[in-house]
């Protein structure tokens, strides 16, 4: 697939997207946000993609955030068909129905922080600065900030963010459960492979559906999300999946997955 301003790689199974205007900070302007469009809908239907770590080119940035000199010139509709757009595109990838790791390392600020919050989970390299600017920008967050912050961190965590603007380090977003790991730089993506492979080697059928779950069940209820789950329980019973799982811990070797 020919892209210019993300590189998108297959190997084994593993899809890595990288953001890849590092001169910018890889700063996503509409040309990368259709970009990730096509690669996402590749991801959604290549079966041979298993998972994905999104990343960012060069050692200073994830993502610098949308491309202020694209925004400095739009309108009301044309923002609000810009933010759209985005959320588009980081709501399918969180919907892909495959684990999304974002491994980050560098600034992931503004539309960097709502793509490494549309991921799964997020992996950030020591260097990692976290961050919602769009204040003093004088503009709010367009790319789902204020939907997915307050869902990680908390309300008034989430609310210091977004107002004050500041940046935080890798080891303070981490002390607020905006990211699951810090590694050094050079491990990063070592280790969000290493990860994305424990978890590729679990059944995928029942990855998928925790995935579905949880995404979906914290918008219900709990009685709703609990039959939510409860039908996921019984749907997987049906999968070749479960018995081989079953099997495999009864004859104490490990499983073979087949997604079926
Ligand atoms: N949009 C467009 N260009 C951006 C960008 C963005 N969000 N972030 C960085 N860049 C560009 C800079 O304009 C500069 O381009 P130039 O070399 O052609 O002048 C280049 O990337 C390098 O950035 P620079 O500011 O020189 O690096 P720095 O190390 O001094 O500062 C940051 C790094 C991240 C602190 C700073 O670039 C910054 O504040 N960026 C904007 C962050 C932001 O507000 N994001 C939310 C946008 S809604």
């Amino acid at each position: 697939m020919p892209f210019s301003v993300i590189q998108f790689e297959t190997k084994e199974g593993i899809a890595t997207l990288t953001i890849n205007r590092p001169d910018k900070l890889n700063a996503l302007n509409d040309a990368v946000i259709e970009e990730l469009r096509e690669a996402v809908a590749a991801i959604e239907t290549d079966d041979s993609i298993r998972g994905v770590i999104v990343t960012g080119a060069g050692p200073k940035a994830f993502v610098a955030g949308a491309d202020i000199s694209e925004l400095a010139t739009q309108g009301p509709l044309s923002g609000k068909d810009r933010s759209l757009a985005g959320q588009a595109v980081f709501r399918r990838l969180e919907r892909c129905g495959k684990p999304v790791i974002a491994a980050v390392n560098g600034f992931a600020l503004g539309g960097g922080c709502e793509l490494a919050m549309a991921c799964h989970f997020r992996l950030a390299s020591e260097n990692a600065k976290f961050g919602q600017p769009e204040v003093k920008l004088g503009i709010g967050p367009g790319y789902g900030g204020t939907v997915r912050l307050p869902r990680l961190v908390g309300k008034g965590r989430a609310l210091e963010l977004l107002l004050t603007g500041d940046m935080i380090d890798a080891q303070e977003a981490y002390r607020i459960g905006l990211v699951n790991r810090v590694v050094p730089a050079d491990e990063l993506m070592p280790q969000a492979e290493k990860l994305l492979r424990r978890i590729l080697a679990n059944g995928p059928i029942a990855v998928r559906l925790c995935l579905e779950a949880v995404d979906t069940g914290l918008d219900l209820s709990v009685d709703e999300s609990s039959l939510l789950e409860a039908n996921h329980f019984g749907l997987i019973a049906s999968t070749e999946d479960m018995r081989e799982g079953m099997a495999a811990f009864l004859e104490k070797r490990s499983a073979a997955f087949t997604g079926r």
